[in-house]
């Protein structure tokens, strides 16, 4: 039994989540195997066969009637993270096709599906219809988990968040990997995150996790490249939801921050050379670049838009909150990004982000980061604007903003640099 530490066999693990998914196991008899997990870890046998009925819990795609590499990127997500919004559009302009199934955000962290719902008219709750459209006729789509999709992960996950135990690593890498493995990929990049701003701001467990995951996807046969990158400071400039589609805007005229450029072409490249469009990282890292510059992830990313819902001019900037007012430093020095997690913190006391599942949240709100970790700084000098609503949560915001950013003597520690693993 998993309860004294033993061992979960194939079958156990298909009876519990076949009967999980169809009412047959309640929540309770659930969340008592789930703490069994968290305490004792699964091992690689068991991690594979609960992955798998996980997948087979629901709907696999199958894209063999389409042209052209399936590819997709999954984060474990952090603060100003825009870079779905540009790179799925750039991977299609360069021969891919991107069946990306996101998340909303919830705490500091934002969510993809959530950015776009920024945008007037666009829908990110796609039936298996539109999804086969989108792929046909657009070579993309950007939308919510299906009911079809993984049910056991809908459920489980929903169960793991209010039992407190979302944070277990065979559990994070079999729901992260279980739905991409639903999206009928043929290769994946994985974005692990670490710094104050992540998911797992622990270093070794997000290592860990990448580890695990990496083995797991070979277990499966699925090409996956893992990603570790920085979240000690904001991915860009722009932290909010219009403000982070007007950035990726930005990306995707050619004119970007050069962090998130850089990031989203590294990534991009990794995607081309694992699917095979690229035969070295250099060469996919060149078209990456060259979609960008020349309009044509653009012109994707108007395409499928459009198809979503999303109405007016898509290339045209979103209009933001009316109100604005400056976060100053309040002395000479070195400004270091000592807590980037209070950056997520700031953004949600001005409403920008949810505190509890299906809450609401105001798109229009933001910050404009206007210094980096590292910068010399002036006292009085403005390091963000604060894009609000008469003030709701000014102070609130100004007070998080102040634990992320210290202004100290010397020059900080450099944050991490981007690598891949292994
Ligand atoms: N994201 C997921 O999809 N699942 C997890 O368990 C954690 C993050």
């Amino acid at each position: 039994m998993k309860r004294d530490g033993g061992r979960l066999s194939p079958e156990l693990i298909k009876d519990f989540l076949t009967g999980y998914v169809d009412g047959r196991v309640h929540d309770y008899h659930a969340s008592a195997l789930l703490m069994a997990i968290f305490c004792y870890g699964m091992d690689e046998g068991e991690l594979l066969a609960w992955t798998r009925s996980m997948v087979d819990s629901g709907t696999r795609f199958d894209w063999s009637h389409l042209e052209g590499p399936i590819v997709d990127k999954h984060s474990t997500g952090g603060v100003g993270d825009k870079v779905s919004l540009v790179l799925a559009p750039a991977l299609v302009a360069c021969g891919a096709k991107v069946p990306m199934i996101s998340g909303r955000g919830l705490g500091h962290t934002g969510g993809t599906l959530d950015k776009l719902e920024a945008v007037p008219g666009l829908r990110t709750e796609l039936t298996i219809e539109d999804i086969r459209f989108q792929m046909a006729e657009h070579g993309m789509f950007i939308a919510a988990q299906t009911p079809d999709l993984v049910p056991a992960d809908r459920k489980l996950y929903a169960l793991r968040d209010a039992a407190g135990l979302v944070e277990a690593i065979p559990l994070i890498a079999s729901s992260i990997l279980s739905k991409k493995l639903a999206e009928g990929l043929d290769a994946l990049v994985l974005d692990v995150k670490f710094g104050t701003g992540s998911f797992l701001p622990d270093r070794e467990k997000g290592l860990r996790l990448a580890s695990r995951m990496a083995d797991l996807a070979k277990g499966f046969g699925l090409p996956m490249t893992v990603v570790l990158s920085s979240m000690d400071q904001p991915l860009g400039r722009m932290v909010g939801h219009a403000n982070e589609i007007n950035e990726s805007l930005d990306c995707l005229r050619g004119d970007g921050p050069k962090d998130l450029v850089d990031l989203t072409i590294r990534q991009g490249g990794e995607a081309l050379l694992a699917c095979g469009l690229a035969d070295s990282l250099d060469s996919g890292e060149a078209k990456m670049r060259t979609s960008l510059e020349n309009g044509s992830a653009l012109e994707v990313y108007q395409r499928f838009m459009k198809a979503q819902g999303g109405q007016g001019d898509l290339s045209a900037n979103l209009p933001l909150a009316p109100n604005e007012s400056a976060f100053l430093a309040p002395e000479d020095g070195f400004l270091a990004c000592v807590d980037c997690r209070q950056v997520g913190v700031a953004l949600q006391s001005l409403g920008g982000s949810r505190v509890e599942i299906g809450g609401g949240l105001d798109h229009g709100v933001g910050l404009e980061i206007l210094a980096r970790h590292g910068d010399r700084v002036q006292r009085g000098q403005p390091l963000a604007t604060i894009t609000h609503r008469a003030e709701r949560g000014l102070e609130g915001c100004l007070k998080h903003l102040g634990m992320a950013y210290h202004v100290l003597a010397e020059a900080p520690e450099p944050v991490g640099e981007t690598r891949t693993l292994g």
